[in-house]
């Protein structure tokens, strides 16, 4: 059988960065193939370049259905059937979902009149490809993350599709949704559509999979077909170690001391109702639930993003009514929003300053001048301590990996110093590795006092690293776990037993 595609001796550098280096890559008709790695491996360079929006250096050959393409350019990559949908989803936020959907096809069609009918249908038809269901008229910019991956893909599914590349397609998206979409890959692997496929969730990836190929700091190590590979393996591979687990033990009852944060019977309407909990210093509580369940709502709640309609928080014994970010801050709350891309990170600033940002007040010297030897010292650190793969920290964040950009967010939250920490998703779109090490800075970070709010999809994320786990539903805490004592299943049966 003759290769979809293939790419022979292509290597990507960029100033003082090697992204790629001579790699060689197949994907044949109808084949799930399932692109690893550590952050900034090079996933995404390679992606790009196969849709002719970054051109490789010289020497490098590429050949779609036999032919072979000169400078490909991304206009030609579609001709040829090729669609992708990238990790920051390239959605234009002040148009309709059924506008994103539709507009590559409207104006590929070279129509000039756009009738809001044919939008509509186009729309409808690629939701019903995928089977979901999107508010066909709310703005995008307004929908959840979930939501807009959602509509990234159909846009891909509105066009005669050979190929379709998904560049972290589930990374925010929930177990179900998750399964749903992976059906339709399997769907469109019945009709010879192939599927390119980059993930961190190994599990997924050995699911659905005909072949895996990794690459460890631009390097190919490999292409492998599924069935010889598990979970440890592939870390192996990706990592070049043997990554070992080791279980979450909690600092011991923190409930001798005062809880530093209280909430009671916290209600906002069409969000969350009566949700209360207490945190406890050195506490790590996990906060699960499907999507819409009001976990997000609940933590901008808390964190003065949004006010509540009824209830009480209390901080440090104090009730407390946080009216803005700024003030929460101030306060001693810190948190890491769900959206990396967005809402985290000044994407044209350098590394450093967007580490340093929020904590301007406390390097500056007696004169309230900023102190530049602190100012290194403060980045450094935390470069180091999270291990932020970036040639210098005077390098834009837009040019680092997606997983990189995460450390950043982190980095600078974590640097404020705050008494309790809200995660919103901490590890997602994290390289395995890298995420065993944001769980241990976590641990680390409840040994030495600090209270956290660990909010995530993933059930074993929170079993393994809290005291206590919370599920939402509809907005409602619908059950309460001690951890340790806990399983995936007795958590996943909760969920789906009040989703019926
Ligand atoms: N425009 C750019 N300018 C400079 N360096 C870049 C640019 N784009 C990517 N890089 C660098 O190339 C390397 C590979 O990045 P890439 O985005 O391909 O990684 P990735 O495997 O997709 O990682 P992740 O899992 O974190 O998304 C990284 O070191 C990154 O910083
Ligand atoms: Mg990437």
């Amino acid at each position: 059988m003759e290769p979809f595609l293939s790419l022979s001796n292509v290597s990507k550098h960029y100033a003082g960065v090697t992204a790629l280096k001579q790699v060689d890559f197949e994907i044949n008709p109808g084949e799930i193939h399932c692109l690893v790695g550590e952050n900034g491996s090079g996933k995404s360079t390679l992606i790009k370049i196969i849709s002719g929006t970054v051109h490789p250096d010289p020497g490098a050959e590429i050949k779609i259905a036999g032919e072979v393409v000169h400078g490909a350019q991304a206009i030609d990559a579609i001709h040829k059937g090729i669609q992708i949908i990238y990790q920051d989803l390239s959605l234009f936020p002040n148009l309709t979902v059924a506008e994103n959907i539709a507009l590559s096809q409207v104006v590929a069609s070279r129509s000039h009149v756009v009738r809001w009918k044919t939008l509509d249908r186009i729309a409808r038809e690629a939701m019903a490809r995928i089977k979901v269901h999107l508010p066909l008229d709310a703005l995008v910019g307004e929908i959840s993350l979930a939501e807009q991956q959602l509509v990234a893909i159909c846009r891909a599914f509105t066009s005669d599709v050979r190929l379709l590349i998904m560049d972290e397609p589930t990374a925010s998206l929930t177990r179900k949704e998750v399964d749903a979409l992976l059906s339709v890959v399997q769907e469109m692997q019945a009709r010879d559509i192939a599927t390119i496929f980059v993930s961190h969730k190994l599990d997924e990836v050995l699911r659905v999979a005909d072949r895996v190929t990794v690459l460890r700091d631009g390097h190919k190590v490999g292409t492998y077909p599924s069935g010889e590979l598990n979970d440890e393996k592939l870390t192996q591979l990706m990592t070049g170690k043997t990554v070992t687990y080791v279980p979450y033990t909690p600092p011991q009852s923190p409930e001798t001391q005062e809880p530093v944060l209280e909430v009671r019977d916290l209600s906002k309407r069409g969000y969350f109702k009566n949700v209360s909990f207490q945190l406890y210093p050195g506490e790590i509580v996990g906060l699960t639930g499907l999507l819409g369940s009001g976990r997000t709502e609940l933590a901008l709640a808390l964190f003065g993003v949004h006010q509540p309609d009824s209830g009480e928080t209390l901080f440090k014994g104090r009730p407390v009514r946080f009216r803005s970010i700024l003030e929460a801050m101030r306060n001693g709350l810190g948190y890491v929003p769900e959206d990396r891309l967005t809402q985290g990170l000044v994407m044209n600033q350098a590394v450093g300053k967007n580490i340093t940002l929020t904590i301007l007040d406390s390097l500056r010297n007696s004169a309230k001048l900023l102190d530049p030897r602190k100012v290194q010292e403060s980045i450094q650190r935390w470069v180091k301590d999270l291990a932020i793969k970036v040639p210098s920290v005077e390098s834009p964040v837009q040019t680092l990996s997606g997983g990189n950009q995460q450390r950043v967010v982190l980095a600078k939250w974590i640097a404020t110093n705050p008494k309790v920490l809200i995660l919103d998703g901490p590890t997602i779109g994290i390289d395995i590795a890298a995420k065993f090490a944001i769980h241990e800075i976590i641990r680390e970070l409840a040994h030495r006092g600090l209270a956290i709010l660990l909010i995530s999809d993933e059930i074993p994320e929170v079993l393994q690293n809290t005291n206590r786990l919370l599920v939402m539903h509809k907005g409602y805490v619908a059950g309460e776990f001690v951890s340790s004592q806990t399983s995936v299943k007795d958590v996943q049966e909760l969920i789906d037993h009040q989703d019926q």
